[in-house]
């Protein structure tokens, strides 16, 4: 894949959006940042600009489709983007009782609607430039379901299987597409966790991997290994064995 100088980030106000933008941060680099908190994107944007980088920077929600599209397709008028990190997501689970109607829609809404409201207004102008790179922010959590999550680890999935397929049939229209699958990043998301996660990492560690992952164009990128491990093994487990286990782990809020 070329060097990517013109990166668009969504969640780019916290957690691993803000790590990443930071990382991508640098003389030559245009960032453009997306994200709902307009004081903590704003924070962001300075530290970028501080690193050296051009920002461009917008406040909205990844759900509204026609206004998340405009923005987009203003920002690659402009400074036609050479790669996409369809980061912004949001988590919930069951340990307040079954999820919800609306939680889980909302779930589906940010984590899978988002992630195509963000990526789509891209494929035609990157095909058209026969470059581009596209990230899926994906989970480990999207390789088996879990009873402590059951839209999360759907909407991850789903967004899991999607890049996989984009991938192969964009490659012969210059276009990369990774699927990112972190285990546990500390983040506000994790913060919300009150049990033990294991092999938690901070969020610039796991930007420095993703960016590792995206420079050789990796179809998935998934740490930390042996976390990625246990979850293949649970996804090949049969279910009789399995969800005992997982019924006894611990419940998302
Ligand atoms: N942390 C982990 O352990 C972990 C592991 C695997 C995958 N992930 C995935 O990584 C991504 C980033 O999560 P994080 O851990 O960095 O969490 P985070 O700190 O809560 O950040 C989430 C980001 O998404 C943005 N966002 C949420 N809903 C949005 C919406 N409707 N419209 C626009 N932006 C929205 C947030 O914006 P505001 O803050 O401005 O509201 C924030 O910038 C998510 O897709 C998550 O599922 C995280």
């Amino acid at each position: 894949m070329p060097s990517s100088k013109t990166i668009l980030i969504t969640g780019a106000s916290s957690g691993l959006g803000h790590a990443l933008a930071l990382n991508f941060a640098m003389p030559g680099a245009t960032l453009c940042l997306h994200g709902r908190d307009a004081d903590r994107l704003e924070q962001v944007a300075a530290d970028c600009r501080r690193r050296g980088a051009d920002v461009v920077s917008a406040t909205g929600d990844v759900t509204q489709a026609p206004a998340l599209a405009a923005w987009i397709r203003d920002v690659d008028r402009h400074h036609p983007v050479d790669l996409v990190i369809a980061n912004a997501g949001i988590s919930g689970g069951t340990a307040r009782g079954i999820e919800g109607i609306d939680q889980t829609r909302r779930i589906f809404a940010v984590n899978v609607d988002g992630v195509i409201n963000t990526v789509m207004p891209l494929i035609v102008p990157m095909a058209r430039r026969g470059h581009g790179q596209i990230a899926i922010m994906s989970s480990l959590a999207a390789f088996r379901g879990m009873p402590g999550a059951p839209a999360y680890c759907a909407s991850k999935a789903a967004v899991r299987i999607w890049g996989e397929a984009l991938r192969a049939e964009l490659a012969p229209k210059g276009i990369g597409v990774s699927v990112i699958c972190p285990g546990f990043v500390v983040s506000r998301m994790t913060a919300a966790n009150d049990f033990s996660m294991p092999m938690l990492m901070p969020a610039e560690r796991a930007a420095r991997i993703i960016r590792r992952g995206l420079a050789r164009n990796r179809a998935r990128i998934a740490f930390p290994w042996p976390m990625y491990a246990a979850a293949r093994l649970l996804a090949t487990l049969p279910t009789g064995l399995v969800d005992p286990l997982l019924r006894r782990a611990p419940r998302k809020a």
